[in-house]
């Protein structure tokens, strides 16, 4: 197998080409255009373009290794070999309404670890990347979270769990709790770049209570490698899977993951 430094390389051609793809092609003018994969869910053949694409980059470059993919192969295992783990436009509400929050996430994991991660800002062509053990960049600014502790001067990113009616009020409460206690909560539509932010230092924490391995694969690798943690909602680093997420700098993540786990 080649080298992280190669399959970073590779992760950010297939992320240039998808997010190239999407930036030139005609956004679907309306509704009717829109492919629906389940209420308030929506799919276009951009989504389904981009990830072919992405594909393309990866098996052309490692014929050996194997695809999680949002629109195509969205089920397998990332346990072993070299595994990408690919959402092709992160922010598919976001795009459809022209509001300029969404991204290309590819991450890739080799036996089951968090190798390389590069997450493209599409609407404002910047990127973002991670190797495991060699930090996480904006070109060639070094990412790290912020050193804010205190909840009452910390910004929370969120996501709300719209497809899930029956998470609701659960995280109603949650919402509620940390509403109080901080001094803002923002939910910009890209779980990508919500963990890009934390990564940066804008946020001091984020959480989500369904997410998919797509959306934080390449996410996760770059908030722990600008100095952050990301476990589930119960504590586990065991990230790449459907569930709950939480991020933060360590005192951050720590305050938000003991409210997160409270039934
Ligand atoms: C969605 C976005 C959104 C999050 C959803 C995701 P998609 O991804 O990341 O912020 O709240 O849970 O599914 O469907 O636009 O790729
Ligand atoms: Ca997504
Ligand atoms: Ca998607």
């Amino acid at each position: 197998m080649r080298k992280n430094q190669d399959l970073l390389h590779l992760a950010r051609s297939a992320a240039e080409a998808a997010a190239g793809f999407i930036r030139g092609a005609k956004r679907p003018s309306g509704p009717d255009e829109w492919g629906r994969k389940s209420t308030h869910d929506f799919v276009t053949s951009i989504d389904r373009e981009a990830e072919q694409k992405i594909r393309g980059v990866l098996l052309g470059g490692e014929p050996g290794s194997s695809i999680m993919g949002e629109e195509f192969s969205p089920e397998g295992s990332v346990g072993s070999g070299l595994v990408w783990v690919v959402d092709p436009l992160d922010g598919t509400t976001n795009y459809l309404h022209g509001y300029p929050q969404y991204a290309v996430s590819v991450g890739a994991l080799v036996d089951g670890e968090l190798a390389v991660g590069v997450v493209a800002d599409v609407d404002r062509n910047v990127y973002y990347h991670a190797e495991r053990g060699a930090g996480a960049w904006r070109g060639s600014e070094r990412l790290t979270v912020s050193r804010i502790t205190e909840p009452g001067v910390s910004m929370i990113g969120t996501g709300f769990p719209f497809r899930h009616p029956d998470l609701m009020p659960r995280y109603m409460r949650q919402f509620a709790g940390i509403m109080r206690a901080v001094s803002g909560i923002r939910r910009a539509g890209a779980a990508a770049l919500d963990l890009v932010d934390v990564a940066l230092g804008r946020f001091e924490g984020f959480w989500e209570l369904n997410l998919a391995p797509w959306d934080v694969a390449a996410g996760t690798l770059i908030v722990r490698e600008a100095g952050g943690i990301v476990t589930d909602g119960e504590g586990s680093t065991n990230m790449i899977k459907h569930g709950s997420v939480v991020a933060g700098n360590s005192a951050i993540h720590a305050w938000l993951q003991a409210i997160v786990a409270e039934p």
